[in-house]
C-alpha cells in the first residue's frame, strides 16, 4: 500500500511534533504524515524531568555564561557557532512553548521558578514540577492532533528510509549524493509493510539508551533512526559519546530505571558512599554539581572500589514541604518503595541516559542525504560536544526543528517530481521464529554493552564487544532474511547496529574527552577508575 504526503515526520517526541506543528502552519495546503512506533505519547520527551535551560532575563543571567557552561560540560568538543546559535535562540523557543499552552512553574511572586542542575553556573532551568517532559509532550500532541492537514499513524514502525538504492537498485552510483523519497513502514496492527512516500522527510526517532541494561530511556529508544540512517549511508559522528546519568533509582528488576532528577542535587541533595563519606569531595570541587560525566564516573568508581551496587543520595536535611512541591513525582515513587526521604537516603546508580552522537546535521537540521532532515536526540548538531549539559536537549530539539521548518519554507520545491517508488519486496520465508531467540539476543547486546562499553572502557573490552556483536549481527541477518518481520526483530537489528557504531567510534578515539573514557589512553588515572 502506498501512502503519499508532502512531508513525512518519523517520531512523535518534541523534535517531531514541534516540526510538524510549524510546517503544518507554514504550509496549510500541504499534507503532513506523522508515523510513530508506539502510542503517540511514548517517547524520551514524555519522561524528561529537570526541564529546559534558557537564559530569559539578561539582568540575572547571560548568554556568555550559558555558552561557557555548555562548552565546559562538552569538554570543548562543541561547535562554538552552533552553541551560540542555540543559546541565543532559546528565549524565543521558550516563549513559543508558552504560547502553545505549556505551563512552567512560578514562585509566589509570579516569577518563573528556575531550577539548577550540574554544570550550570546559574539557576536557568524552566520546569513543570518534576514532570516537564510530560507537560510538553501532551501540550504539543493536543495542538498537532487538531491540525487539519496532519495525519497521525501510531503503531507504525519505520523499517528503512527509501533512497536511490531501493528505486534504482544496482544501477546507482554508490559515491553520488543520495536523496530520500520516504520510508518503508511496518503497520504493527495489520502486520503489513506500507510505503510512505514524501518529498521531504524529518527523522526524529530519538535516542538509543536501550542498548544498555540499565537505562532511563523507555523501551522505544532502540536507535532505530541511527540504524536507518547508517544503512542509507548518511554521515554519522560522535557515537562514542554516551551520557550516563549519575542518579537513577536503584531498584533491581525495574526497567527502564526511574530517574532521580539532577535538579534534586541542584536543590541541595548530597551523595554518600556506603561508608558514609561525601565522596565527591575527592573528585571535583563542584561536588555533586560537577558535569554529569564526572559525577557518573566518580559513582561508578566508588561502587567498584567497595563492591557496592549503589551509592546514596541524601535529601533528609532539606525542607520536606518545599521538596514535595518541587518533586512530587520523585517523592511518590520513593514512598511507593518504602523510602521515606525525610530519614532514608535514596539508593542511586548511573544509567545510560543520552546519545551525544548521531546523524550529522547542519544548522538547519539538514543531513548528508538530500531532502532528509534530522532533529532531536537522533542528530549530532555540534551543541553537546563530548558531554551534554543538563537540560540542553529539549532546547536543542526545539531550535533545530524550528530551523528545519524555516529552511523548508524557503526551499520547498513545488516543481519537484518524485520518481516511481517500488513497494516493499517481501523476500522473507515468513518462518515463525521462536520469539525467545530474539529476546536472548537483545539481552546479549545489553550485557555486552554494559560489561565492555560502559562508563569505563579499555582496548581489550572494546575488542571483545566487537567480536561478540559480530556473531549477533550474523544471527540477526539470518533471522531478518527468513523470519516474519516483527517490531522486536527490527529493533534488535537497530540495537546491534547502534552498539556496533558505539564500539567502532570508541576504538577510533585516541583521547579521553567528556563522556568517553578508555583507561588505556590514560595511564595517570588508571588506578582511580576501574
Ligand atoms: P523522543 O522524545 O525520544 O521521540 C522519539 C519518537 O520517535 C518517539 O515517538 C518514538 O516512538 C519514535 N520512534 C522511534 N523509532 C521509531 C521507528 N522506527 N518508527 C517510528 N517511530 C519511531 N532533556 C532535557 O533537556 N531536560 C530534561 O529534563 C531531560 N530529562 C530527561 C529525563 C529522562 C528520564 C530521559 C530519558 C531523558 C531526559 N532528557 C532531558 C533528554 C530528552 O528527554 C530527550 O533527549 C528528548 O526528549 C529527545 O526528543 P526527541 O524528539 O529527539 O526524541
Ligand atoms: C534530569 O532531570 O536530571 C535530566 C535532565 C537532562 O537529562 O537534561
Amino acid at each position: 500500500m502506498k501512502i503519499k504526503s508532502d512531508i513525512l515526520v518519523i517520531g512523535s517526541g518534541i523534535a517531531g511534533l514541534s516540526f510538524a506543528l510549524k510546517t503544518a502552519k507554514k504550509f496549510p495546503l500541504k499534507k503532513i504524515n506523522i508515523i510513530t512506533k508506539g502510542e503517540a505519547l511514548e517517547s524520551n520527551t514524555k519522561y524528561a524531568q529537570g526541564g529546559i535551560a534558557t537564559v530569559y532575563d539578561l539582568n540575572k543571567d547571560s548568554f556568555e555564561a550559558h555558552i561557557k557552561d555548555t562548552m565546559v560540560a562538552g569538554d570543548h568538543l562543541n561547535d562554538p557557532e552552533i552553541v551560540k546559535m542555540v543559546i541565543t535562540q532559546a528565549k524565543e523557543r521558550l516563549d513559543e512553548l508558552l504560547q502553545w499552552g505549556v505551563d512552567f512553574d512560578k514562585d509566589d511572586k509570579g516569577n518563573f521558578d528556575l531550577g539548577k542542575e550540574g554544570g550550570h553556573s546559574k539557576n536557568r532551568i524552566f520546569h513543570h514540577k518534576d514532570i516537564t517532559g510530560f507537560e510538553i509532550e501532551q501540550s504539543l500532541l493536543k495542538k498537532v492532533k487538531n491540525l487539519p492537514n496532519v495525519s497521525f499513524y501510531p503503531y507504525h514502525f519505520a523499517i528503512d528510509l527509501i533512497t536511490e538504492h531501493q528505486v534504482f537498485g544496482d544501477l546507482i552510483d554508490l559515491e553520488s549524493e543520495k536523496t530520500v523519497f520516504g520510508a518503508y513502514v511496518l503497520d504493527e496492527k495489520d502486520k503489513q509493510v506500507k510505503t510512505f512516500i514524501a518529498k521531504y522527510v524529518m527523522l526524529a526517532t530519538g535516542g538509543s539508551g536501550q542498548v544498555y541494561k540499565t537505562t532511563t530511556n523507555p523501551f522505544v529508544a532502540t536507535g532505530d533512526g541511527i540504524g536507518m540512517a547508517y544503512r542509507a549511508k548518511a554521515k554519522i559522528a560522535d557515537m562514542e559519546f554516551v551520557q550516563f546519568h549519575p542518579t537513577a533509582l536503584y531498584n533491581p528488576g525495574e526497567s527502564p530505571a526511574f530517574l532521580i532528577s539532577e535538579a534534586v542535587r541542584g536543590y541541595g541533595g548530597k551523595l554518600f558512599n556506603r561508608k558514609g563519606e561525601r565522596f565527591m569531595t575527592r573528585y571535583d570541587e563542584r561536588l555533586e554539581l560537577a558535569p554529569r560525566d564526572i559525577v557518573a564516573k566518580a559513582i561508578d568508581s566508588e561502587m567498584k572500589k567497595y563492591g557496592d551496587d549503589f551509592v546514596l543520595l541524601d535529601v533528609s536535611h532539606l525542607n520536606y514541604t518545599d521538596f514535595i512541591k518541587h518533586f512530587p513525582n520523585i517523592t511518590k515513587k520513593c514512598q511507593s518503595l518504602g523510602i521515606d526521604i525525610r530519614k532514608d537516603r535514596i539508593p542511586v546508580v548511573p544509567a545510560a541516559h543520552y546519545q551525544m552522537g548521531g546523524i550529522v546535521v547542519d544548522k538547519n537540521a539538514k543531513t548528508s542525504i538530500k531532502n532528509l532532515y534530522a532533529s532531536g536526540e537522533v542528530s549530532r548538531t555540534g551543541l553537546h560536544g563530548a558531554n551534554r549539559l543538563a537540560s540542553n536537549s529539549l532546547l536543542e530539539a526545539l531550535v533545530f526543528s524550528h530551523n528545519a521548518a524555516q529552511d523548508l519554507e524557503k526551499n520547498f520545491d513545488e516543481n519537484y517530481k518524485l520518481p516511481s517508488i517500488p513497494e516493499w519486496i517481501d523476500t522473507s520465508a515468513h518462518r515463525n521464529m521462536e520469539k525467545i531467540l530474539i529476546t536472548h539476543d537483545t539481552n546479549e547486546v545489553k550485557t555486552i554493552m554494559t560489561n565492555y562499553v560502559g562508563i569505563v572502557r579499555s582496548n581489550e573490552r572494546l575488542l571483545r564487544a566487537l567480536r561478540r556483536l559480530y556473531v549477533l549481527y550474523q544471527d540477526n541477518k539470518r533471522l531478518y532474511d527468513h523470519a516474519e518481520l516483527t517490531t522486536e526483530l527490527l529493533e534488535l537489528r537497530n540495537l546491534i547496529t547502534t552498539a556496533y557504531l558505539i564500539v567502532e567510534f570508541s576504538r577510533k578515539r585516541k583521547e579521553n574527552k567528556g563522556g568517553f573514557y578508555n583507561m588505556d589512553l590514560d595511564k595517570k588515572t588508571k588506578d582511580t577508575y576501574q
